[in-house]
């Protein structure tokens, strides 16, 4: 998927079967497509919490999920999976963002985070409804950070270049809204080891930092410099054609290189009438980080 051929339809066309196949071998298929382009969805895959975690495991060590590490409520299916599941107001105490309907704009796993996690994967259990419109379906959406570079550099050159200084010069340190653990102090753009490329950087993107950075105006010279790049980038990063989009069917797994891709989805719509009372969405996906 290098290069060019990068949307929803080249993720789901290059797509690993689980089925059938014996971990070691599912492992090194994975592998294969991960090594080349980053990013692998693998199909049909058991609804299990050990088996996703045993499949994770071959790649690094799965996080601890947030609520083990916060007060967040204790309702995971394992200690190193995140259940995101829409939860009606008045069912949680401590609102988290894994709760909620609306969009999640392309983010980073863990952006606070030291060391930066490597890979995030989501397992989609349960689909939710799929008779609402086109983009309130919860459709999973992947952003490659370096073709979103590479293509505001063609476009706007200079700009973007300006913009892009700020945003790889500035060690930038802050906190998770819930969870506490060893701090990042690396800018949001970020070089990596093995780049294949100047634009092919890591970013550690956090979904709310646009709110977030009056708190870091201290850590930032320029701050009006910095929040204008900052805003540009997150404005063509929310633009649905630099985004690859695609519903995820039940026993999809889609495992991505955090520092190269942020990971969103579209709206879901949380609770409608039926029958005289009020019916939830079901959805519900699992999460987890690995480092
Ligand atoms: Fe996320």
């Amino acid at each position: 998927m290098s290069g060019d051929d990068f949307s929803g339809e080249s993720i789901v066309r290059n797509h690993v079967d689980a089925g059938g196949r014996s971990l070691d071998a599912l492992v090194a298929e994975a592998r294969a497509t991960l090594d080349r382009d980053r990013i692998v969805l693998i199909r049909d895959f058991p609804l299990d919490p050990d088996r996703y975690l045993a499949f994770l495991g071959r790649f690094g060590t799965p996080l601890a999920n947030y609520s083990s590490r916060s007060d967040l409520a204790k309702d995971d299916p394992h200690p190193q999976i995140n259940r995101v599941k829409y939860k009606p107001k008045g069912q949680y105490v401590k609102q988290s963002v894994h709760y909620v309907g609306g969009e999640l704009r392309p983010h980073s796993a863990r952006s606070w985070c030291d060391p930066r996690p490597a890979y995030f994967a989501m397992l989609m259990v349960e689909p939710g409804w799929r008779d609402t419109p086109e983009g309130q379906r919860g459709e999973s959406v992947v952003l490659a950070w370096r073709r979103l570079f590479e293509e505001l550099a063609a476009r706007d050159g200079e700009t973007f270049e300006a913009h892009l200084a700020h945003l790889t010069g500035t060690p930038v340190t802050f906190e998770a809204n819930n969870v506490r653990e060893e701090l990042s102090h690396l800018p949001l753009c970020y070089p990596l080891a093995d780049a294949a490329g100047p634009l092919d950087l890591g970013v550690r993107m956090k979904q709310d930092i646009q709110d977030k950075l009056p708190g870091l105006r201290d850590q930032i010279a320029d701050y009006e410099g910095y929040r204008r790049a900052l805003d540009y980038v997150i404005e063509n990063a929310a633009e649905e054609k630099f985004q690859a989009c695609f519903p995820m069917d039940s026993g999809d797994l889609l495992l991505l290189d955090n520092n190269r891709f942020a990971h969103g989805r579209r709206k879901i719509v949380g609770e409608r009438p039926q029958d005289g009372g009020t019916a939830v969405n079901n959805r519900e996906l699992w999460s987890v980080t690995v480092a």
